[in-house]
């Protein structure tokens, strides 16, 4: 299976830095065993899409409707409509602040899908849920229930997010990362059959250059989402680098 590598810009980023974006297109056209991603704030998206052509850019969120009274919301439609060709939905940043649950998030990611977007959808624990043993109940419980009947087919991927490794520079080990995307897939099989198996499961939290290789060698790790190490080309590139090199 191809890598898939995200980058989640979150709240950052102005028409200031439309040069990093390009820099960070550019860049990527070198690893060609590689799929790549940059989900900008929507403001940015437009100018982000015009400026660098043929590099995917996405958002970071849906509504689950097309259009009407939410003022402050993106429609899916919209997020195509401004160029983009994917959305993360379920966020953990998003699951807390604006209190999103998984009914929503499968919800977006219908919306996503009927807008001809790529949808990633985010699962992840808390620390005080690993801590006392659940991770693995409390991921495939999130998971169950955001993911569309519809899921399979290639339009959609997973990305497990421990909640605990998100900006924290604190990376899930080795193991814990193995058996969660281990029991992800088992549960997508179970659930989507042969195509169960085709679904990309991406690991973020802490992601970077120096800890990629080991990372996206594990098995079931198909991509990184990343947040702090996609702000610059500089940190984004050795990631690509890492997974064009577990392609050959
Ligand atoms: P960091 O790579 O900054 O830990 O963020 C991960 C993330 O939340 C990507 O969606």
């Amino acid at each position: 299976m191809r890598k898939f590598i995200v980058g989640n810009w979150k709240m950052n980023g102005t028409s200031r830095d439309l040069k990093e974006i390009e820099a960070i297109a550019s860049a990527a056209q070198d690893y060609v065993s590689v799929d790549s991603a940059l989900c900008v704030p929507a403001t940015l998206i437009d100018r982000a899409v015009r400026q660098i052509g043929s590099f995917s850019i996405g958002g970071q969120d849906c509504h689950m409707l097309t259009e009407g009274a939410f003022t402050g919301c993106v429609s899916a439609e919209m997020l195509g409509d401004a160029g983009a060709v994917l959305t993360i939905v379920g966020h953990s940043e998003r699951r807390t602040a604006q209190h999103e649950c998984d009914i929503d998030i499968c919800a977006k990611a219908e919306a996503a899908h009927a807008a001809g977007l790529h949808a990633i959808v985010c699962v992840g624990e808390t620390l005080n849920e690993r801590e006392s043993g659940k991770a693995l109940d409390v991921v495939l419980k999130q998971l169950g229930a955001s993911l569309p009947d519809t899921a399979a087919g290639n339009w959609l991927c997973v990305a497990y997010e421990p909640v605990w490794a998100i900006g924290t520079g604190r990376v899930a080990g080795p193991d814990d990362v193995e058996e969660m995307h281990g029991a992800i897939r088992s549960a997508l099989a179970q659930r989507f059959g042969e195509e169960g198996n085709a679904i990309r499961i991406l690991y973020g939290g802490s992601m970077n250059g120096e800890n990629a290789a080991q990372l996206l060698a594990l098995d079931n790790v198909d991509g990184g989402l990343i947040g702090g190490a996609s702000l610059s080309a500089a940190k984004f590139e050795p990631i690509l680098a890492a997974a064009e090199a577990l392609s050959k």
